[in-house]
């Protein structure tokens, strides 16, 4: 009897994971590693206790130096071969990053974060793809982190009475990965390389409490996410279990958005 569970077997992906040292990137990273897949963790910084496993390797690269994007690739497509699948979870910003409020913004960093965040996400997807499709990979899949705030706006009572605010900048990030993730399904599909993003709730990672309390009572599980889920939803997107998604945004959130 043929058993589909086969399906969600990644142990023969070659897998470039982006922002593999973060909060979900290490969750995706950590799975990947038992999995028995090609693994590359791909980072501004390496962890010092990096796993020294076959198989599983670091490479180094600030996704704000995008004129250097095509050597990196080459350069890491010669050594370990082409990607057949790619998950994007850093998260660069500035060092005013918590300034992104409407009212404190100021237009230098609007344009840098739009930059280093959404237009790396969406450049180096792209460049990505290129190098599926340059080396015949079958079943690509690609996969950016969003957030509920590239779907939704910010509700500004959660924030009230604590140092956190809204941000300007990641909605427009965030909606432009979205819309972006469909145009190049569009496009990516005829050639075996399908595009989605993860339409992430807010993971519990040492929030100010009065925020987690509000959080909670909006969200009809109760609760935050565990970077684990986050993760696992990651690792169903370039399984070949998904081999009928493509353009979508997968909602992961506990419901947050349908109230
Ligand atoms: N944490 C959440 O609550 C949450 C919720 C929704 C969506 N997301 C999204 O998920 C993704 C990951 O979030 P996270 O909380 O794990 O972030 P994180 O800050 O914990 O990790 C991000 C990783 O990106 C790396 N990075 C930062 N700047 C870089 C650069 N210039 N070049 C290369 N790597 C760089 C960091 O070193 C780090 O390992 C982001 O896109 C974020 O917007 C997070």
């Amino acid at each position: 009897m043929k058993t589909y569970l086969t399906n969600f077997d990644i142990s023969k992906k070659t897998i470039f994971i982006l922002g593999g040292n973060g909060l979900i990137g290490n969750e995706i990273f950590k799975f990947c590693l038992n999995s028995n897949a090609k693994v590359v963790c791909i980072d501004i910084k390496k962890k010092k206790k990096f796993p020294n496993k076959k198989g599983v390797f670091f490479e180094k690269f600030d996704v704000s130096s995008l004129q250097n994007v095509d050597s990196f690739l080459k350069k890491i497509v010669n050594k370990y071969g082409p990607p057949t699948s790619f998950i994007n979870a850093s998260y660069p910003k500035t060092k005013d990053w918590s300034r992104n409020s409407y009212k404190h913004i100021k237009l230098k960093s609007y344009l840098k974060n739009i930059n280093i965040h959404m237009n790396s996400y969406i450049w180096i997807a792209k460049k990505i793809a290129d190098q599926m499709i340059k080396y015949k990979i079958k079943n690509g899949s690609i996969v950016l982190l969003s957030s509920i705030y590239g779907i939704l706006g910010q509700d500004l009572e959660l924030y009230k009475n604590t140092k956190m605010a809204e941000s300007m900048s990641y909605s427009a990030i965030k909606g432009g990965i979205n819309n972006c993730v469909r145009s190049m399904a569009s496009y990516y599909g005829s050639r075996n390389i399908r595009v989605n993003s993860i339409i992430a709730g807010g993971v519990l990672d040492k929030q100010n409490k009065i925020f987690v309390k509000r959080y909670k009572n909006k969200t009809p599980l109760s609760r935050m996410a565990k970077p684990e889920e986050i993760a696992l939803s990651t690792l169903f997107l370039i399984s070949d279990a998904s081999s009928y998604i493509t353009g979508s945004s997968m909602v992961v959130d506990g419901g947050y958005s349908i109230l």
